[in-house]
Formats: structure tokens, sequence, C-alpha cells
């Protein structure tokens, strides 16, 4: 409609003046009349001038005003005309915002006095100024500056800018549009009509149909990519293919007593069914509970009585060092057949805390672990790998800070200087594996463990810029996010 209506009188005439005049002249949308010029423009149909125009519209309360009279005119009718009315209940009829508005301007008019306890007239008659004048603009009448300036001031209109377009033939102007076949048919070479048929241009800029597929998740992308820098530094990927484990293998392995608070019901789940587990290592499961007991190895260990019970307790793991237990008891079993190798391991997989969910916490997160295993390893080692780590995550400034777990001593918080928040943020725990874990499970004397471990939904949020993590794990994540999150390269 608005290509002809254009065309068409272009045909008859030198120019369109105004597209905005053009439009309402024609009872064409000028929206749509000034995507048809941009359109036509693009094939030199026509030739475009731009044509600004300063307008004023109208905010809500600028609506609001002209449809139910400014305040100070709603106060003036809301006082009799005899006699007056209190404050209080010219208040409370008005409401306290359009009373307030309403007394100041009223008064600035001198249309009433406020003066003691009632309110009352000082004129007989008002002329409610400020509706006429928000009605004359809201139909597009010019009105004079000064009122302009009131009405801006009081935020009842606010400027808006009019794009239009002047027109004139363009080199290519035709009456109609050609139209350019888009696709070569079958039918066009079978009859030969190819030869005369003209062609749409490709459009090499065209952005082409979104591919529906699949989408990774940020964590995923992030885990994808710190996988690589632990294969890259000669670590392998430990089975962590199961959530449940025994209490034993998450805690008692690992030296942690039976009454730390770690293990009370409130910190972790525990499974209903099946309660316990079947099978434990018997010849090893009774060196742990006598390094529990009365130490061994040089240790006192923590003289309580140990149950058997309380170890074989089903749970949600609550690290992946449980799986880390396993792999270096596996190792240590190696030994007894052939001799010990080394070991560079790594995990990136969910745990489980019973914890109150908040911006920062949810009960299910994933632990990125690594660990290595050698002879004669120190708190050096642990420190220049952590270095080596961190720095292929882009965080090259790092400090320690002595920490405790009960499995490892010395251990350290990791943190890390973030030049965007410009502090130093904790990104990871670490330290060497006691003796008291790693001995009853058969390793060598002299080989030491230097591990840490982090989680990776804290860099993926700051990488991301999320700050509620239940916008990135969880029931409300928006899918639209999922499908339009960029790449992920670490470290760079
Ligand atoms: N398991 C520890 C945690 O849950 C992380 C850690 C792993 C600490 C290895 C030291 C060594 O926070």
């Amino acid at each position: 409609m608005a290509e002809e209506a254009i065309l068409g009188y272009l045909a008859k005439n030198e120019e369109i003046g105004d597209s905005g005049d053009f439009a309402s002249k024609h009872g064409l949308n000028h929206d749509e009349v000034v995507n048809v010029i941009k359109s036509l423009h693009g094939f030199r149909y026509v030739e475009a001038q731009d044509i600004k125009r300063e307008s004023w519209v109208l905010t809500n309360e600028g609506k609001l005003y002209a449809d139910t009279g400014s305040p100070e005119a709603q106060l003036f009718l809301a006082i009799p005309p005899e006699g007056g009315i209190p404050r209080e209940e010219l208040q409370i009829k008005l409401g306290p915002l359009l009373f307030k508005i309403g007394c100041a301007q009223a008064a600035k008019n001198r249309w009433v006095d406020m003066g003691g306890q009632q309110v009352t007239r000082r004129v007989q008659h008002v002329d409610d100024r400020v509706k006429d004048l928000l009605l004359k603009i809201k139909e597009g009448q010019v009105v004079d500056q000064d009122d302009i300036k009131v009405l801006k001031a009081r935020k009842l209109i606010v400027p808006q800018t009019w794009n239009g377009y002047s027109l004139k033939k363009g080199p290519d102007y035709a009456p109609q549009r050609k139209k350019f076949a888009a696709d070569l048919t079958r039918e066009m070479l079978q009859s030969g009509d190819w030869k005369n048929v003209e062609f749409k241009e490709y459009n090499f800029n065209a952005k082409g149909q979104p591919i529906e597929a699949g989408h990774l998740h940020p964590l995923n992308k992030v885990r994808h990519q710190l996988r690589m820098i632990f294969l890259q530094m000669g670590f392998e990927e430990m089975p962590t293919d199961r959530y449940v484990e025994s209490s034993f293998w998450n805690f008692d392995a690992l030296f942690q007593p039976q009454q730390h608070p770690a293990r009370d019901s409130h910190d972790t789940f525990y499974l209903k069914v099946p309660s316990t587990t079947k099978e434990l290592p018997e010849d090893y499961v009774e060196r742990v509970k006598c390094v529990h007991e009365s130490g061994g190895y040089g240790s006192r260990g923590y003289e309580y009585d140990w149950s058997r019970e309380e170890a074989n307790k089903n749970l949600l793991r609550t690290h992946t060092t449980a799986v880390s237990a396993r792999m270096l008891y596996n190792l240590a079993q190696d030994t007894l057949k052939k001799p010990f190798t080394p070991k560079r391991y790594f995990s990136i997989d969910r745990v489980f805390r019973n914890e109150a969910v908040d911006r920062t916490h949810l009960a299910e997160f994933h632990q990125i672990e690594g660990l290595i295993c050698d002879r004669g390893l120190t708190l050096g080692d642990l420190i220049g790998v952590l270095h080596d780590f961190f720095s292929r995550l882009g965080m090259s400034k790092l400090r320690f800070k002595p920490a405790y777990n009960p499995y490892t001593e010395p251990s350290m918080e990791i943190f890390s200087y973030h030049e965007g928040f410009g502090k130093w943020v904790e990104v990871g725990n670490s330290g060497m594996f006691r003796p008291e874990m790693l001995l009853p499970m058969g390793l060598p004397e002299d080989v030491r463990v230097i591990a840490w471990g982090l989680s990776l939904e804290r860099p993926t949020m700051i990488m991301y810029g999320y700050n509620n993590i239940r916008d990135l794990f969880g029931h409300k994540v928006d899918l639209g996010l999922i499908k339009t999150n960029p790449i992920c390269r670490l470290g760079l």
C-alpha cells in the first residue's frame, strides 16, 4: 500500500516534501512508510533526505493530568466555595502526593489560602491552563516556549525527536518495483525462461536463518576448558560417576573423625535406601579404625571408639576427595604387585551439601580437584603447581593462607587478585594429604600427595557475570541465556 502510494505519487510529482505529512494525508502509518522508503532507497528507486523534528510528548504523569486535570485545579475544586476545609481532610480527599503538588502550585498561583488550619479559596473561579496546554501538546499543536519550559520542569512532558524523510525520484526510479527471481527453478530451465528473467543479487551480508541446535551450558564450557588444562598438564581423569558414597570413603578414609561437625545430617545428605554400604576392604578398614582410635605412624590418632556402623552409612558425596581416596587406595594396592609409579589425577564433578540455598550457595555444585602423588613432594611443589594451574586460568597473582582440613597438613586457602574487583578473592583450598590418610592405604612411606580443590560455579559466575547462582544452575535458569552465552576461553 505505502509503496504503491509513494511510487505513484512520484510518477506525477517532483517530490514528497515530508513523509510525515504524506503518511497522514494518505492515511498510512508513518513507521510503515519509513520502512518502505528505506527499502526503495536501497534499490535506488528514490533519493531520500533525513528530516528531524523536535517535538514534545506527555509523560505518564502528564497524560494523567491531561485526563483528570492538574493537581492544583483538582485541589481548588476539592475546597468548598464557602468556608474552606481542614488541611488533613483535604489531604485525605486528594491523597498525599496530589495534595503536596496541588498545594505548592495552587499557592504559587494565589488560588488558595493555606495560612491557618482551614484551606480556603482566594478566587471564585480558576482556569486549568496546565490541562489545556497538555491537551494541546497531545494533539501536536504548537505551544509557547515559556509554557514548554514550565511543563518540562514539572516533568509533565519530554522531548522526542521525530525522524522522517523528504523524497525525490532515484536513478533507478520506476512506477512499479520490478520483481526479481530469487531461485533458478526447474521450470525456468525447461522453458528457457531463465534467459530473460532478472535475478535478485546475492546478499552476502544477510545473517541467514538461526540454526536450531543444542547449546552448551556455561558450566559445561568452563568444565571442558578446565579439563583441557588438566590434560595438557599430564593429569588423568578420575572416574567420578558415583554420587552415592559410603561415609567410609567420604570421611573415614580421609582421617575425618566421626564426631566431626561436617558429618552431621544438617550438613550431609544421608541415604534412607540403601542406607548402608555392602562392601568395604576389610583389612584396610581395620587399619583406618586403628589410626582413628590410637594413631600409629607417629600419630596419636583421635583417641575415641570408632564405629563401623557410622562408616557404613551411605551418603551423597560431599566432596570429590572421596574419589581421590579410592584412587590412592587402588594405587597403593598396585604397589603390592609392581613398583610405585607417580600419578597426577583430576576430576570435575558434582557434590552435595545440606545447605540453605541462597545467592551463592546451592545444595549441589561441582568440584574441581587435582592431585599429584609422588615421592618426596613438598609444600613448595604444591605452591609451584598451583601457580602453573591457576595462571593457565588467567590468575597469575596468588596468595596463600594457612587453613585447616582434617585430611591435609599443612593446608592452604588459595587467593587470587581479581583485577576487575580490585581485591583478593578466595579461589580454592589445598594441602598435603596427612600420613594418617596415606600410610594405612599402604603407600610407600616417602610418597607424598599434594592436592587442591575449587568449585566450578565460582569461576563460571565470575567469567559469565552471574551474581546469583540460581540463574546459572537449577530450575530458574533462563533457556534464552543458555542459547546465547558466549564461548569460553580461559586464561586470555
Ligand atoms: N575437599 C576439599 C573441599 O571440599 C577441597 C580439597 C581437596 C582440599 C584437596 C584440599 C585438598 O573443600
